[in-house]
């Protein structure tokens, strides 16, 4: 049986895990269901017959996830994002996120939305107090969205969500814009065309082998590398330096002043280096790995304990042995491990 390890957050020694990463961004999923299906995501043939989704009342409530960041929070933690399944669909989002923007020490608070509730939403978050928006939007064409989303999107709806957010004062968005070969490969210049000379900031993110029921092959992945090459050619392009480290985008701006892109290649270029995110459940399991295929269950000390020192500790000593780096292992053998799903994740 693992002991307790004898650091205690009360003490002012930083706390690491194996690989001297500290605990500095936490993302709660608030709710694993969602109105998409994408298909790299939550693919509607891997939920047939199955009651997946958690009923409302297993759903941490918002006393509890604010107990939960709080102890995070006390920890190490500076940035929070909120993600799903689709974060919008949680009854009183806005009531939460005010909530948590009275955590004085956390300095941004960001969401992950598919952005078609954001018209309805948008205005009532920004003045909850949240921070920042990304909007998942993988393709401008109404066809090849709707495969990819299982049918369900629909990119007027999502881009009157950006314009919402636009106009309830969130001027700078990011786009994740997952890129999968031979599904919107042939639309990327497009999308980025799109977002030229706004002030958002499309991410191309490579199709990761994330949850179990996605069919994802290294075949379907194209590599960044090919995309910076690529948009150069048209676009030339600077690196833009970051002083964050645990930055998932390596990022690029156009040298003619036309705004900012981001390549996130967890394929091709890991960045588990430098990973400071821990990732909850809607249901409060806790997970050190996107690709972690067990997590630990907190619901036990959150709800049916008083005891906040008591879940502090656990959560310590948990990231103080943690050593995921999923993404710089992958391939390996022992490595096609069962992993938890994106949809429960979060991304
Ligand atoms: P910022 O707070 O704006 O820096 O956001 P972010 O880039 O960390 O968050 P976002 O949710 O926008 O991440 C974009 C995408 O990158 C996610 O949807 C995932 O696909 C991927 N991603 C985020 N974090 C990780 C990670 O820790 N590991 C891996 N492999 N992929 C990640
Ligand atoms: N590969 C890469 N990104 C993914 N996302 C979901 N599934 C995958 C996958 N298989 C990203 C989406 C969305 C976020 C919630 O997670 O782009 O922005
Ligand atoms: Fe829903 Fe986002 Fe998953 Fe698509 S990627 S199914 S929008 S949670
Ligand atoms: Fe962090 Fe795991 Fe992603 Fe690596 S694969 S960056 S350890 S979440």
């Amino acid at each position: 049986m693992d002991m307790p390890l004898p650091l205690k957050f009360t003490e002012t020694v930083p706390l690491q895990d194996r690989f001297q990463r500290s605990l500095r961004e936490l993302r709660v999923s608030v709710i694993d269901r969602c109105n998409f299906r994408c298909t790299y995501c939550m693919p509607s043939d891997s939920l047939n017959g199955r009651g997946v989704f958690l009923p409302l009342e297993k759903l941490l409530t918002d006393h509890e996830i604010e107990d939960l960041v709080r102890a995070f929070v006390g920890l190490g933690v500076r940035k929070l994002r909120l993600t799903g399944g689709e974060p919008l669909l949680r009854p009183g989002l806005p009531a939460l996120v005010e909530q948590l923007a009275g955590i004085t020490e956390l300095e941004d608070i960001a969401l992950t939305t598919n952005g078609v509730m954001l018209p309805r939403l948008a205005r009532d978050l920004a003045a909850a107090g949240l921070d920042r928006i990304t909007v998942s939007l993988d393709t401008l064409d109404p066809e090849v969205l709707s495969r990819m989303s299982g049918g369900k999107a629909n990119l007027d709806q999502i881009l009157d969500g950006i314009s919402a957010a636009e106009s309830a004062g969130f001027h700078q968005l990011k786009i994740n814009t997952v890129v999968q070969k031979g599904i919107n490969d042939h639309t990327v210049m497009d999308l980025l065309e799109h977002f030229r000379g706004t002030a958002h900031r499309v991410r191309l993110i490579e199709f990761m082998d994330v949850g179990n029921s996605n069919h994802w092959s290294e075949s379907d992945v194209v590599p960044n590398a090919e995309w910076v090459e690529r948009i150069n050619e048209k676009w030339p392009l600077h690196r833009v330096q970051s002083g964050n480290p645990a930055e998932t985008a390596r990022r690029f701006e156009y040298v003619d002043g036309q705004g900012e892109i981001g390549f996130i290649s967890s394929i091709t270029q890991p960045f588990c280096g430098g990973c400071t995110r821990a990732r909850i459940t809607a249901d409060g399991i806790f997970y050190t790995c996107l690709f972690s295929n067990k997590g630990t269950n907190l619901m036990p000390l959150i709800r049916h304990s008083e005891d906040r020192d008591d879940l502090q500790q656990k959560v310590s000593d948990i990231w103080a042995r943690r050593n995921d780096r999923y993404s710089e292992e992958r391939g390996q053998p022992g490595h096609d491990q069962e992993k938890v799903e994106m949809y429960r994740l979060g991304g």
